[in-house]
């Protein structure tokens, strides 16, 4: 099951450079499970041929509003009718100001004007044009309208200018469109996330660490982002991209993550700490690199702060939840440590399970007792505890 399974969507493609990206979304929402459909304009078959979207989408690619293949020849009204969202992907200031006016003078724009389902569009094109009034207007009276705008992003452009209007990355399409469909669980909260492992140096070249991947806490941050929550992740060192729409702050060992998370703890109305902290940091990081000539070498280790304790204990402390990693005997342990730390919510999981993969198994433990979710990618999981997280967010608070 992909993130997009069982989604209609019909991908517009209108007349610019970026049309080329397009062939990469077609890909990326194909392998997300989606039905891609695409619908071009005349202009964008003069930058990629609809050869291409048809063996991508496997499906036959419209462009012309007097297409015979369609059996009444109503192609507007059929292909905007079997569509769960509409994704216009390169949107050229040409194609906003039509929308914007409702103009409807060939197939695109004509089953745009026609839909009954979303539309969303990433606009594309030269920075001069995006910034020009007439545009900037249309785009306003689009969000007014109740389209969704998927950038611009600024940068590097085709013409050689620097500036807004660049198209947002297929994959940052794809993230937005899969954030589109998900319930809105989370909407108007603000989310503060640790994630990853912490580095606690022993000198200027080594540290001690551990082998979080920061998947989950990554899943989680995007999965509160697109249940509608303002989301900043507070992240150890990681190899992975920040998700779509989060904010993300660098933190090295346990005492800079602490200082990020009490900056902004304030503001939060959910705190989710997945990070592995290091429990133990050198009691000093030696200033030069430690040389090999000694046959023992003894570190003093003193205790790193708890975070999650630490905020879970401020008088107005947000809705905490605490992830448990064992290695045995998950259920007293998780459910222990909720009691100690006097958590709303423990996610649970073995190490054998968790760690490094894109798969999990957890079990979630709150004032009911515990809930086992069945085994699945950590982008479902995280999906599934927003889910429960926002049921209890609804209610009475109970450890
Ligand atoms: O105490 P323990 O490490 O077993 O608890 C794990 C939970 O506490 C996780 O949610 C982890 O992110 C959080 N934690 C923390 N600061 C620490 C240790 C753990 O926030 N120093």
């Amino acid at each position: 099951m992909g993130e997009l399974t069982g989604q209609r969507i019909l991908l517009g493609v209108s007349g610019g450079i970026a049309a080329y990206k397009a062939a990469e979304l077609v890909r990326l929402l194909i392998k997300a499970g989606a039905q891609v459909q695409v619908a071009m304009t005349a202009a964008a078959t003069h930058f990629v041929t609809p050869v291409t979207f048809q063996a991508l989408s496997g499906q036959p690619v419209f462009v012309d509003q007097w297409d015979a293949r369609v059996g009444n020849n109503m192609a507007h009204i059929d292909l905007s009718r079997q569509a769960d969202a509409i994704l216009v992907a390169p949107a050229s200031a040409d194609l906003l100001a039509k929308i914007a006016q409702g103009r409807a003078d060939d197939l695109l724009s004509t089953l745009i004007l026609a839909r009954n389902c979303p539309l969303l569009v990433a606009p594309a094109m030269n920075r001069q044009m995006w910034e020009n009034p007439a545009t900037q207007r249309n785009a306003a009276q689009l969000a007014e309208d109740g389209v969704v705008l998927l950038g611009p992003d600024a940068g590097p452009q085709a013409c050689g200018e620097v500036g807004d209007g660049r198209m947002w990355e297929p994959e940052a399409l794809k993230e937005a469109l899969v954030g589109f469909f998900q319930p809105k669980h989370l909407a108007g909260r603000r989310v503060l996330l640790t994630a990853g492992p912490t580095y606690e140096a022993i000198d200027p070249v080594r540290g001690i660490t551990n082998l979080s991947s920061g998947r989950m806490g990554y899943a989680l941050a995007r999965a509160c982002q697109q249940a509608g929550a303002q989301v900043t992740l507070v992240s150890g060192p990681t190899n992975l991209p920040c998700p779509l729409g989060v904010e993300r702050i660098a933190a090295g060992s346990a005492r800079e993550m602490r200082e990020a998370v009490l900056a902004r703890v304030g503001e939060a109305q959910v705190f989710i700490a997945v990070a592995a902290v290091a429990d133990y940091r050198p009691e000093q990081a030696a200033p030069q690199k430690i040389k090999k000539t000694a046959e023992n070498l003894t570190l003093n280790l003193v205790k790193n702060p708890d975070i999650l304790a630490e905020v879970a204990a401020l008088p107005n402390a947000p809705f905490c939840v605490g992830f448990a990693a064992e290695s045995e005997n998950l259920e007293a342990y998780a459910e222990a440590k909720r009691q100690k730390k006097r958590l709303p919510l423990v996610v649970g999981n073995l190490f054998s399970d968790a760690f490094g993969g894109e798969e999990n198994k957890v079990v979630l433990f709150d004032g009911d007792g515990a809930h086992p979710l069945a085994p699945a990618s950590k982008a479902r999981l995280a999906a599934q505890i927003v889910a429960h997280l926002a049921g209890l967010l609804a209610a009475p608070v109970r450890i």
